[in-house]
């Protein structure tokens, strides 16, 4: 896909304009990568979370990336995997809310680290299709919004998977 690539590395380190945390619905900070994004960013980001008033599982909400290369951080909220048909939606509206606030904020590059996948127990093989899918769809829908777009692994399995889903998805 076209501005589109694949990295095995820490989110933390992108200097995209915005980099996206797998959140829970306090935004108030956690583990995984969430735990990591606040460590990096510093203590003014969880200030800034506290006024956010939480977020829905979909849904998504931005700060500002405080000591982060990025100047934003974009935090949205997958769902638990439960088996549900609803996963998939939930997960999905992640990436898609996602890019439109980096639209809305006029931002041009954006990293994604595979949400859903650590603690909250989304299959790699499942949740890198519908992530792969949500972006195709979201440029589809964009044309005159060019984006680049990084998914951040960070693990050479969630690495590998990407680069098949990208390679087996037809654009
Ligand atoms: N850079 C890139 N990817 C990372 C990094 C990093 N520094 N650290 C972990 N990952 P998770 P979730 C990968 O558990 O499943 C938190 O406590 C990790 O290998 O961070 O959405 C929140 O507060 C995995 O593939 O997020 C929530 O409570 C992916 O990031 C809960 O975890 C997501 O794993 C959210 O769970």
């Amino acid at each position: 896909m076209k501005d589109v690539r694949v990295i095995l590395g820490d989110i933390t380190q992108s200097d995209c304009d915005c980099i996206v945390n797998a959140a829970n619905k306090t935004l108030l900070g956690g583990g995984g990568v969430d735990g990591a994004i606040h460590r990096a960013a510093g203590p003014e980001l969880v200030k800034e979370c506290e006024k956010l008033g939480g977020c829905r599982t979909g849904e998504a909400k931005i700060t500002k990336g405080y000591a982060l290369k990025a100047k934003y951080v974009i935090h949205t909220v997958g769902p638990i995997y439960s088996g549900a048909e609803s996963d998939a939606e939930l997960l999905g509206q992640c990436y898609l809310n996602s890019l439109d606030l980096a639209k809305e904020n006029g931002l041009r590059s954006i990293a994604f680290p595979a949400v859903s996948t650590g603690v909250y127990g989304y299959p790699i093989e499942k949740a890198t299709k519908i992530a792969v899918d949500a972006v195709k769809a979201w440029k589809e829908k964009n044309p005159t919004y060019p984006i680049k777009v990084d998914f951040y692994c960070f693990s050479e399995r969630a690495y590998a998977q990407y680069v098949l889903i990208l390679k087996n998805t037809k654009y």
